[in-house]
């Protein structure tokens, strides 16, 4: 098979890509590795920054699906912070005079963009097997993979591997020409979803002496709840029944009296968390896009929007070399990716610092971390300028 662009990977990144390399003329491939149901099913992320809805709003959805996010989206303009009981509410709008986040799924998101791709006639092939990419050295790259019976070669002029972190595409590359920088964190996320109303209108980020908790409204009959857990847990060590105590702890309010709602649990995930980060983005006509060249903590919800805005990075790239023949901008994909995405890092960590306890460095020293954290929550607590430097950066910097 024959495109322009050869794209690996059906997450946030290789379908907004393929959309907004469309809106140029430009025909791609997508091929995946999961099937469909599977991907859509998958709950993950859920904050859209302003600037990542506006763009989606630009691909022109033709199946009803587009107005789906506008009519089930759920736009904050504030979020509440808590720590040690203590409850207070940043203004995002305000502190930004008018931007807000959008709680929408993930895999509802995936489900309307891959249902458009199919309307706007471009080739998908799911399940694919054994993807090879060869060729980088040549103007016509080719991607190798099996499906249903068949091997497959894609000839195409560009690859883009949005495979996520354990995809191919990272692994083409000669090692001698990446940088990869790593932290690992000691701590896990347990992650659970219920079928109950809504306990707060916003979504609360919470520190408390036994470590964090999150509750986020996802709909009017489904909550989201994440738990800090210790690096190691698993599934089996998290009851029904020790999963409300914990959340009930670390979410409620001393004062005024304020409590969770319960309802069935409906699934339990635990993952690890981490930092990864890889430099260059781009290796001759391989360029990364998303999460297969960066993961951050999920404390700031930035992981899903820096896909998408290295996807519109890479189709503004791609689009001025097929009209201009210019490579300008794809010689400064990766840099200016990169930049965007190392002031995500950064806020990213730095919340995650601000909201987990860090038990391993706590049992080295003194207590004096612990006592730097305290003075920023304070800090942020109390100081306007503290506040909207973070809702700057919570809301999203501009594409
Ligand atoms: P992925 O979504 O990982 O997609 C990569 C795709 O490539 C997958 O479908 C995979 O099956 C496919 N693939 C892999 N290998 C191959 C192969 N060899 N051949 C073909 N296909 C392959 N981010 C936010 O911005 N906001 C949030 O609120 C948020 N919350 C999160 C909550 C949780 C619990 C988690 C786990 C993550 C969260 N994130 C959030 C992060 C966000 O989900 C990811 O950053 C995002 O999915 C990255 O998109 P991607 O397209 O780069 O990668
Ligand atoms: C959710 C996940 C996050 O990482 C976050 O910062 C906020 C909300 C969620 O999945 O609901």
């Amino acid at each position: 098979v024959q495109t322009q662009v050869g794209i690996i990977g059906a997450g946030p990144a290789g379908l907004m890509l393929a959309h907004l390399l469309l809106l140029n003329g430009i025909d791609s491939i997508i091929i995946e590795r999961n099937i469909q149901s599977n991907l859509e099913g998958r709950i993950r992320a859920c904050v859209f920054e302003q600037d990542t809805l506006d763009l989606l709003d630009r691909i022109h959805f033709k199946s009803i699906n587009g107005r789906r996010l506008h009519l089930e989206g759920l736009m904050y303009h504030g979020i509440r912070m808590q720590f040690n009981g203590k409850r207070f509410r940043l203004p995002l709008s305000k502190l930004t005079n008018g931007k807000a986040v959008t709680v929408y799924g993930q895999h509802l998101l995936i489900e309307d963009l891959i249902t458009d791709l199919k309307l706007k006639g471009v080739q998908m092939y799911f399940q694919v097997k054994n993807v090879e990419i060869e060729r980088l050295d040549s103007e016509r790259p080719m991607i190798r993979f099996h499906h249903s019976e068949t091997d497959y070669e894609m000839h195409c002029d560009f690859v883009a591997g949005c495979d996520g972190f354990y995809g191919v595409s990272r692994a083409s590359i000669p090692r001698e020409i990446l940088t990869e920088y790593e932290r690992k964190y000691p701590f896990g996320w347990l992650c659970v979803s219920v079928a109950v109303e809504p306990s707060c209108e916003e979504l609360i980020y919470s520190y408390h002496q036994h470590g964090f908790a999150l509750y986020n409204k996802r709909s009017n009959e489904l909550s989201r709840f994440y738990l800090q857990v210790s690096t190691g847990d698993s599934i089996e060590d998290w009851s029904d029944e020790r999963i409300w105590e914990q959340l009930h702890l670390r979410l409620n309010m001393t004062d005024p009296h304020w409590t969770i709602k319960q309802g069935q649990i409906l699934d339990k995930t635990i993952f690890s968390v981490r930092t990864f980060m890889v430099e260059p983005m781009q290796y001759k006509q391989l360029f990364l896009v998303g999460d297969v060249a960066h993961i951050m903590p999920p404390t700031g919800a930035k992981g899903m929007n820096m896909a998408i805005a290295d996807a519109k990075v890479l189709s503004d790239a791609l689009s001025e070399w097929y009209m201009t023949d210019s490579n300008d901008q794809i010689q400064s994909y990766s840099e200016k990716c990169l930049h965007r995405v190392w002031l995500a890092q950064e806020f990213a960590m730095s919340m995650s610092e601000l909201l987990h306890r860090n038990f391993d460095l706590e049992s080295k020293n003194d207590g004096f971390d612990q006592q730097m954290i305290h003075a920023r929550q304070r800090h942020l607590a109390q100081s306007e300028h503290v506040q909207r430097a973070f809702a700057h950066m919570y809301t999203g910097t501009p594409f």
